[in-house]
């Protein structure tokens, strides 16, 4: 079993990749939905919330809880690992692939207000990222639109011209999506970026990094695997984003629940 989290629906990005490469694990998905966003909270009230939503994960018999939540990463991933004995999976920025794939030297990076303030991003910056300029930009409002299920359209655009359009003009040529609810805006971000400008989401890379753990940990094969996405507000746009990933993911267990 497998626990994935978010401050909400933006780590079905990271979901769908899990499922893609390895539909026969058991997983338990949580949207923190009655606390999103994430991105401007203090930082102690998201270590809190990562030890909940542990507890219950583990109350679950998950053996495996991926972070799929850049804020929640930089804020809670050390606390969560020095207090459990299970392994915890964070997302990490993809400053690395972008700096190498960039030809003009200039890359733009959209993530929360709290994660560019971590020290997860700073390092990482600070390793991958001296050759480059890089263009911060805190998505606001992003995250609320994807909440919201509305992903494309004039709201969407306005936003996204405020952050990406100085990145066009300092011309970047890669774009990393440093917040999971950005990926479900890569169509409109990579259509206002226009062409010739890579958008690097490192959910694969996390998926793939999940699968190495769970084959270390060498348990238990379940005959018939559970998908079971919980929320602690709506379920309605989870429901959905769900089933546009796979129809046949619409007959699971959508429920709200009581974190503390
Ligand atoms: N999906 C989140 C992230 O990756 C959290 C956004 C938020 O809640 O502000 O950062």
């Amino acid at each position: 079993m497998i626990g994935v989290y978010d401050s909400g629906v933006g780590g079905l990005s990271v979901w769908r990749e899990l499922y893609r490469i390895m539909p026969e694990q058991d997983y338990i998905y949580v949207a923190d939905g009655a606390h999103c966003p994430y991105g401007t909270k203090p930082i102690e009230f998201i270590i809190s919330r990562a030890d909940a939503i542990t507890r219950f994960f583990l109350s679950k018999g998950a053996e495996v809880v991926v972070i799929a939540c850049n804020t929640a990463t930089a804020a809670a991933v050390d606390y969560l690992r020095g207090k459990y004995s299970i392994p915890f999976v964070g997302m990490e920025p993809a400053i690395k692939p972008a700096a190498l794939a960039s030809k003009s030297g200039v890359v733009g990076v959209l993530a929360t207000a709290n994660t560019f303030k971590g020290s997860l991003y700073n390092n990482t910056l600070e390793k991958f990222a001296s050759n480059v300029k890089v263009i911060e930009k805190v998505g606001t409002g992003l995250v609320e639109c994807v909440e919201s299920g509305n992903t494309e359209g004039e709201e969407v655009d306005a936003l996204l011209h405020r952050y990406v359009d100085e990145m066009k003009s300092e011309k970047a040529d890669a774009i990393v999506l440093g917040c999971t609810h950005y990926p479900f805006l890569e169509g409109a971000i990579s259509r206002i970026a226009g062409e010739g400008v890579r958008i690097f989401n490192p959910a694969p890379a996390v998926a793939l990094q999940t699968k190495r753990i769970i084959e270390s940990l060498d348990s238990p094969k379940s005959s018939n695997s559970r998908y079971l996405f919980f929320s602690t507000g709506d379920t309605k746009i989870m429901r959905s984003i769900v089933s546009q990933i796979d129809p046949i993911l619409s007959d699971c267990v959508f429920e709200t629940v009581v974190i503390d």
